[in-house]
């Protein structure tokens, strides 16, 4: 394998698919004694060929000397860079369609690096609600500490409504950024990515500084949706969710042009919010199935859904390829998802007992919080993930006391569909 080969995204003039690239890309065996994977390269520190080496790289690392196209910064110290952190991160930015990938050690740690990076005392955060808990205490409650204010929207309410929460929040200052989660937890409620870069154009200032739109797209990952495509400016995942995909690691990343992740690098650097070694190589495994499991899931949760919709026990099913022809979000559905995943939500006729009744019965699929990972699991939004939001916001949302919200794995849907069956029979 030449050089030419792991760096190649193309054959015959043609792109190859991130599928195909996965296995290879961003790799080069000669540099690791033929070895067809990427070693772990579990170390604290690089060794310099020499002291001018040494100098150049970190002339490099804090942006003093420009890089070549093809040039790499050179490795220094793994808070800054390793090569695990750098195979995945070439690799993510493969899916995310984008320039420059960063990893962390959390989907709230890429967050958190992207907000300090970006948002200054003063600024004024327009955010759709409902967001991930962990975003939403980071803005409202930590942020606010540091003189940064907060405007939100419901996602229901469409763009209308985000248009009249700009006009509120340029009353308060300078919008330093629209942050948005599509689809949202635990309804599927859209944003229009393409609205808000609108929107974000007409807030920008006389000095030219634009609120960049940071897009959240764990519910979907970046095999059925890519923000950035829908003019999202950084677009950030937990690859906890569905591109570790087996519940059993915590990371996150952010993607965007090299300029915009610049300060978001910097910023993860002195943070020290990198992603371990060993994590970013799990992930590498992760991502060479992460389309034949999102594909599997997403029929599966077809599967389902239709069950489930068809059930004389269940009164909603909020699966988004069940919005009606005539629903607001159903032409941004089509414009900006490539399927409607496999997370959703549905109501049990009753409330939370029989929520409950049911969720206890079941045998194949797991009680737990999280999604995206091999088998389904199944919560209760308002006792658990959601039970710290106030009870009208709960309402506005549609989280009621009835509401599941399940995330179908890779299991055979007919065995699902047995075990959620047997479980509606003693509700
Ligand atoms: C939509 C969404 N964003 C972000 C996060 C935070 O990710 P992590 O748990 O990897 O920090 C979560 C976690 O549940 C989430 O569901």
């Amino acid at each position: 394998m030449t050089e030419k080969t792991w760096r190649k995204r193309t054959l015959g003039g043609k792109p190859l698919r991130p599928e195909t690239l996965m296995m290879g890309y961003g790799y080069d065996p000669a540099l690791s004694e033929g070895s067809l994977k990427p070693p772990l390269f579990s170390t604290s520190t690089f060794v310099f060929k020499s002291a001018e080496d040494g100098k150049n790289f970190f002339a490099a690392l804090q942006g003093r000397r420009p890089l070549g196209p093809n040039e790499e910064p050179g490795l220094v110290y793994s808070r800054f860079n390793n090569p695990n952190l750098e195979v995945l991160e070439d690799r993510l930015a493969i899916w995310d369609h984008a320039e420059s990938a960063l990893a962390f050690a959390s989907g709230m740690a890429a967050i958190s690096t992207v907000l300090w990076a970006y948002l200054r005392p003063g600024d004024v955060v327009l955010q759709s609600q409902p967001i991930y808990g962990g975003a939403e205490t980071l803005i409202d409650k930590i942020l606010s500490e540091f003189g940064i204010r907060q405007v939100g929207f419901f996602v229901e309410d469409g763009v209308e409504a985000m248009r009249e929460a700009a006009e509120q929040a340029k009353n308060l200052g300078r919008v330093g950024m629209i942050y948005i989660e599509t689809p949202a937890n635990p309804t599927n409620g859209l944003v229009d990515i393409a609205a808000a870069r609108a929107l974000s154009e007409e807030l920008a200032t006389s000095d030219g500084r634009r609120p960049p739109v940071v897009v959240d797209n764990t519910m979907l990952g970046p095999v059925f949706s890519s923000p950035l495509d829908h003019g999202g400016d950084i677009v950030v995942t937990s690859l906890t969710k569905y591109v570790g995909g087996h519940s059993d690691l915590i990371a996150g990343g952010a993607s965007g042009s090299k300029a915009m992740m610049l300060p978001v690098r910097r910023m993860r650097s002195t943070l020290g919010a990198m992603l371990d070694p060993h994590t970013a190589w799990l992930l590498m495994r992760s991502l060479e199935t992460l389309k034949l499991r999102m594909e599997a899931s997403a029929r599966g949760a077809l599967r389902v859904a239709e069950f489930l919709r068809d059930h004389p026990k269940i009164d909603n099913v909020w699966f988004l390829d069940f919005l009606p022809k005539d629903h607001p979000d159903r032409p941004v559905h089509e414009r900006q998802n490539q399927s409607a995943g496999s997370t959703f939500s549905f109501e049990v006729a009753g409330g939370e007992k029989e929520a409950f009744a049911l969720l206890d019965r079941l045998q194949v699929i797991k009680l737990a919080v999280s999604l995206g990972g091999t088998e389904t699991l199944a919560s209760h939004p308002a006792a658990m993930t959601h039970s710290g939001m106030p009870a009208p916001e709960l309402k506005k949302l549609g989280i009621t006391p009835a509401l599941i919200r399940i995330s179908i794995g890779v299991e055979d849907p007919d065995d699902l569909i047995l075990d959620l069956k047997q479980a509606l029979e003693g509700v």
